[in-house]
């Protein structure tokens, strides 16, 4: 059936623009986006404000007892066009991005129970298929069976870069060296954690958008989107 919808699983490191292309891919096929990374930022804002987090080490057994307490909800912003990341209610969307949240999130998302409650919360927003999820462990891990499965790179240097305009742009004080070493340091905690380690599928398709324009990675993941709703 040409029109059926799927699931379309995005991983790869962190800072590669997985979440604009998801973003976009969600938006030209009518489908939810969901930033499951936002999750994991919600939970570390809630530990930061906590007082749950000393010396970048979390609070493993208060946090896990917090978890309760933490409604993470999506709602899409029509006038930004984008989704805005709710902690029971409060718009946290922009206090999740910051630096000293991104510095401490890697740690948090090494914890089993946190990613379990994580990947459950993210397996409820997929059951009516037509769905964009990216992340770490979405192809591996929370959606296994995903039809389309894409594990995004690029260059640590290039990725760098983008986020410091990018946090720049927003206003924020930035300065190149500590944001290298945060993409640095989070691909290798990423990458090596025990719990759901960020690794490609084996059916997923490498997409390395060093040097690709946002336009092409789009154009490129449309047409397997096409092969794949057309074959299924
Ligand atoms: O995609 P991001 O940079 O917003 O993700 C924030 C952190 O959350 C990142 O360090 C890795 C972690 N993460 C994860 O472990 N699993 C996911 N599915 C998504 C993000």
């Amino acid at each position: 059936m040409a029109n059926k919808k799927i699931i379309i699983a995005i991983d790869g490191h962190s800072s590669c623009g997985k979440s604009t292309m998801a973003k976009s891919i969600a938006q030209e096929l009518g489908y939810i986006y969901i930033d499951s990374g936002a999750m994991y930022r919600v939970v570390t804002l809630y530990a930061l404000r906590n007082g749950l987090i000393n010396n970048g080490v979390p609070d493993r057994e208060k946090l896990i007892a917090g978890l309760k307490n933490i409604k993470i909800t999506f709602k899409w912003d029509e006038f930004l066009g984008k989704n805005t990341t709710f902690l029971n209610g409060e718009n946290v969307e922009e206090e999740i991005r910051r630096l000293e949240v991104s510095e401490n999130v890697s740690p948090i998302s090494t914890i089993a129970e946190i990613r379990h409650e994580m990947v459950k919360h993210q397996r409820e927003n997929g059951l009516n298929k037509g769905i964009v999820m990216d992340g770490r462990d979405i192809g591996t891990v929370v959606f296994p069976n995903a039809e389309l499965k894409i594990f995004m790179t690029a260059s640590p240097e290039i990725r760098a870069q983008r986020r410091f305009l990018e946090l720049k742009e927003k206003g924020q004080e930035v300065d190149f060296d500590s944001i290298l070493q945060n993409v640095e340091g989070r691909d290798e905690i990423d990458s090596n954690r025990e719990v759901s380690p960020l690794k490609r599928a084996d059916d997923a398709l490498i997409l390395d958008n060093s040097y690709l324009s946002r336009e092409e990675q789009l154009k490129w993941t449309l047409e397997k989107v096409k092969e794949i709703t057309e074959r299924i």
